[in-house]
């Protein structure tokens, strides 16, 4: 979603300035072209060559330039986003009262687009009425502004105010650049392998990592919206997106189903074990008492049921994992589980699925649409994912209005 877009990162005069490095490195990861902006603040906290020498376009410290005099206006005008980090107290006031007294406010007051504030300070300034009416009028005006965290500040001092982490921040910008077309929509991700128990310390499981699963709840809560991920991995939550963590197929299914009768959509990403013991030993199973045999049943399938309790509107999403046939899998899957959409992988192919940080997949519809998505990270694969579900649902929605 960053790729080719124009983003204008401001940097002020915190201690935090340091940390707008990574931002600028992740932004460029992401494909954005970054164009850094940096106060006389800044400037005293970290050198503008770190900038140059890391982001794609130069980096500008200054309204009176004479080989561009109007910078502001042709930064301002061409920027995709703005995203100031860290703000200072002295942004944000002058930001919300209009005042263009350097180059990073006056892009700020000539542009259109969205803008994503991050402001960071000690606790006593950012809790001072005064930034906080800023912060306000900011937010009221449509600024996204990005929190500052509780943690250890300049001086070692404890308390809220701290820069929030580079990874929210390029979420928040990636979430001010994102159509907001799952806005108002309540959206069932699931991630990782499920574990199956054994006894109180082994388990059958599998080679899922979640990444795939969570990167779906970060694309969905990037646009607009109101994601669960029940997840069997021990991923970061992504920004944004409300967390339930389960262990087995049979805590998925009960997770899942529950929240399911009031889900506009559900991805099942995870990799759900198809059978568990029959019996869980209650105390760990000894060496000495020979080698066990362990009789398998199956597992309720979470996708299946899902399918046969569909309610009109809602979209049902699901993965398949194979090794060989894959897109006949795949077709079977969507027709025996009553899915609207399946996302197959042919998980034996070099670089895809599990343990991997990129994937290629197949989206399969049940109304015989088929879309190839090329080998590409799990997080442009997601947003991709996604794309699908909206387009979907608009066909769907095409068809039954009159
Ligand atoms: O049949 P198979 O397990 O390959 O189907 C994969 C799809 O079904 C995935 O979306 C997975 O999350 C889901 N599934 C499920 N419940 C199971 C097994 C798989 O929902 N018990």
């Amino acid at each position: 979603m960053l790729a080719g877009r124009r983003v204008v990162l401001g940097v002020t005069g915190g201690i935090a300035a340091y940390k707008a490095v990574e931002v600028c490195r992740r932004l460029v990861d992401d494909g954005a072209f970054v164009s850094p902006v940096l106060t006389d603040g800044a400037l005293r906290f970290v050198g503008a060559t770190t900038f140059s020498a890391l982001a794609s376009e130069p980096v500008r410290t200054e309204l009176w330039d004479a080989a561009d005099p109007i910078p502001h206006t042709r930064l301002g005008q061409g920027a995709d986003v703005i995203v100031v980090a860290p703000a200072t107290a002295r942004l944000l006031s002058d930001y919300a009262s209009g005042r263009s007294a350097d180059l990073l406010t006056a892009t700020l007051i000539a542009t259109e687009a969205p803008v994503v504030v991050c402001p960071a300070m000690h606790t006593e300034m950012w809790e001072h009425p005064a930034v906080q009416e800023n912060v306000a009028t900011l937010r009221r005006r449509g600024v996204h502004i990005v929190d500052p965290e509780q943690g250890r500040l300049a001086g070692g001092d404890l308390g809220t105010g701290r820069l929030a982490a580079p990874e929210a921040i390029v979420a928040a910008v990636r979430a001010a650049l994102a159509a907001p077309d799952l806005e108002g929509l309540q959206v069932v991700v699931t991630a990782g392998g499920t574990r199956e128990a054994l006894d109180p310390v082994r388990y059958l499981g599998n080679r899922s990592s979640g990444r795939q699963g969570h990167a779906i709840a970060q694309a969905a809560a990037e646009r607009g919206g109101d994601v669960t991920l029940v997840t069997a991995a021990g991923l970061a939550t992504p920004p944004g997106v409300r967390r339930v963590d389960v262990e087995s197929a049979q805590q998925m299914y009960d997770s899942v189903l529950a929240l399911a009768a009031s889900a506009d959509i559900v991805v099942m990403a995870a990799a759900v074990a198809d059978f568990r013991p029959v019996v869980v030993c209650a105390e760990k199973l000894k060496k000495r008492d020979g080698v066990p045999t362990v009789q398998l049943e199956p597992t309720p399938d979470i996708l299946a049921a899902l399918g046969a309790t569909k309610r009109p509107g809602q979209t049902i999403v699901g993965f398949a994992a194979e090794t060989q046939d894959v897109a006949t899998n795949a077709l079977d899957k969507l027709a025996r589980k009553g899915a609207d959409l399946i996302v197959a992988n042919d998980v034996s192919a070099p670089g895809v699925g599990f343990e991997h940080e990129t994937n290629q997949v197949t989206v399969l519809g049940a109304d015989g649409h088929r879309v190839e998505i090329p080998l590409a990270s799990k997080r442009a694969i997601a947003r991709r994912v996604i794309d699908e579900v909206v387009a979907l649902r608009t066909s769907h929605t095409r068809e039954t209005t009159p």
